[in-house]
């Protein structure tokens, strides 16, 4: 991170709806950070900041233990915008008054702008806004005022413009405040004086040269997945490594239906020899053999994920980093170690690897949200259907597969899903929906074919659609879309008689089905 570039600080309080600020302070040309409401003041003044953003939380500023923020930041002498919670905190803090409500204000209220201001610019009186609060301000602190009030008559918006400090108790940054997107820009152009100019074009350059500068003359190794982010952060990382570059793809014989040669066929003309394709399908599938439980399934490839990689590594000593595509979201999740995404993050792919390897990692989209990745891979030329596909899962089609994996029955699971997905595609459902594919189950049901009766398996179509993968809810496809995918496994998948589609939402089901 370079501390010239102009950015917007977010202290985060805990809101469901931080990483929403970051992205429209993004959008808005002004690149953006979130760190905990306590990052440390040394770190702020380096920043240095043109702006700082208090996001909104769940607690009460009077709870116990509550985290509050406010003296040393506001004696920076840079704008602050309090949102909703953070609002609360600039007020209580600055010494006006914050009551507890008898009831929570949730969802949309329209709120009547009161006098000028900046934040408030080229925006008409009346607004409707989205709001989600408990407490709210009573009083402003002595020396502000009061700029907006809501139809229930709660402050909406507080100011002391002759400090910058700007409070809103609505969210600005989510699609119901449709004055949302003006407010944010008018707080960075107006407020902060932001001279804007952020895009991923200027990105990739800005990437490209901290890059450079980290790896010298250094050589480095990447393990491509055939995923969105470690494809972008191989095509970013070899512009500037050309082929001092090893990028090792591992055919694990548990992938989509021939994905190793798309692999192939994107990154042969990019990378030449540096693209390693290691055939390792024989290994995975005898390390299978037998087994049925899906956490030994898991760690089963986990392990010979490692332990081939390594194995090519080691073909290329010199090395001295490794390339990871790690992104903005991961890097959140991590530091606040909230949520389960983390954990299954950290399953599979290099996790465990750089230290086993003595290498030092290079994580060139670490800043990035995943649609500032596609961007970025649209920047560098990668083919779009790369860049939308729906996301896989470390252990591939072994935890699609239940019961026992083996070359047959991943053979028969890739063509059944290869249809569900042609027809997805066809219809226009696949970018629709967050992650569709097709799952073997080792049951077997009767059926007739003809005049025969027949004796096989049954295949499970499950899609869905999810913002964060933390709940989700099966994709309402059109019967006549199903009707045809169904018709067309049946026929053209040897080995399977019947298709049935999974209505079940996450919790309490999970996406896949080990
Ligand atoms: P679940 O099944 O937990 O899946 O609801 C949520 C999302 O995570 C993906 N997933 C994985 N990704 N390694 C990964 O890289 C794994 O072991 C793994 N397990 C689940 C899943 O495909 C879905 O997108």
């Amino acid at each position: 991170m370079s501390s010239s570039r102009e950015t917007v600080l977010i202290l985060d309080f805990g809101a469901q709806y931080t990483q929403l600020i970051a992205r429209r302070c993004r959008e808005e040309g002004v690149f953006s950070l979130i760190q905990p409401f306590d990052w440390p003041l040394a770190e702020i003044e380096r920043l240095a900041p043109v702006g700082i953003i208090l996001s909104g939380g769940p607690n009460s500023v009077y709870e116990d233990g509550a985290p509050l923020r406010w003296n040393d930041i506001a004696a920076l002498g840079v704008p602050i915008l309090g949102i909703c919670y953070g609002l609360q905190v600039m007020t209580l803090k600055a010494g006006g008054v914050v009551k507890a409500a008898e009831s929570r204000e949730y969802g949309r209220a329209r709120i009547r702008i009161e006098s000028d201001s900046l934040l408030f610019k080229e925006i008409e009186p009346e607004q409707p806004v989205w709001m989600s609060h408990g407490d709210y301000a009573s009083r402003p602190p002595d020396g502000w005022r009061v700029t907006a009030r809501s139809d229930s008559d709660v402050i909406a918006a507080v100011e002391n413009p002759s400090k910058s400090f700007y409070g809103v108790q609505f969210h600005p940054e989510v699609s119901h405040t449709p004055a949302g997107e003006q407010i944010i820009r008018n707080f960075l152009y107006e407020i902060c004086r932001a001279g804007g100019g952020w895009s991923m074009r200027s990105y990739v350059d800005e990437a490209i040269a901290s890059i450079h500068e980290k790896l010298g003359d250094g050589r480095i190794i990447c393990a491509l997945s055939g995923g969105v982010d470690s494809s972008v952060a191989a095509a970013l990382v070899s512009k500037v490594a050309g082929d001092r570059l090893r990028c090792v793809f591992v055919d694990s014989g548990l992938l989509r239906k021939n994905e190793a040669a798309e692999v192939e066929a994107v990154y042969r003309p990019r990378l030449g020899d540096s693209l390693v394709i290691v055939n390792a399908a024989v290994e995975f599938y005898s390390a299978l053999a037998g087994v049925t439980e899906p956490e030994r399934k898991r760690k089963i490839i986990g392990a010979k994920f490692i332990e081939v990689f390594d194995r090519e590594a080691h073909k290329y000593q010199e090395a001295r980093f490794l390339v990871q595509g790690t992104i903005y979201p991961d890097v959140i999740e991590s530091a606040s170690s909230k949520g389960p995404a983390q954990v299954i993050k950290t399953h599979h792919n290099v996790g465990g690897l750089p230290e086993r390897l003595g290498l030092e990692l290079v994580e060139p989209l670490r800043e990035l949200f995943k649609d500032e990745v596609r961007q970025l891979g649209r920047e560098l030329g990668l083919p779009e259907s790369m860049l939308m596909r729906h996301p896989f899962p470390g252990p591939g089609l072994a935890v699609r597969i239940l019961g026992e994996v083996n070359a047959a029955s991943v053979r028969m699971l890739q063509n059944a899903d290869a249809i569900f997905i042609e027809e997805l595609k066809a219809s226009g459902w696949y970018d629709r929906a967050s992650q569709s594919f097709a799952v073997l189950l080792p049951v077997k049901s009767v059926g007739v074919m003809g005049d025969g009766r027949t004796y096989e398996q049954v295949v499970a179509l499950r899609s869905v659609d999810t913002r964060d993968f933390m709940t989700a809810d099966f994709t309402p496809l059109p019967h006549d879309l199903l009707a045809r995918v169904s018709s067309r496994i049946t026929n053209e998948v040897r080995g399977i008689n019947r298709v049935v589609y999974d209505i079940t939402s996450k919790p309490p089901a999970t996406v896949e089905w080990e």
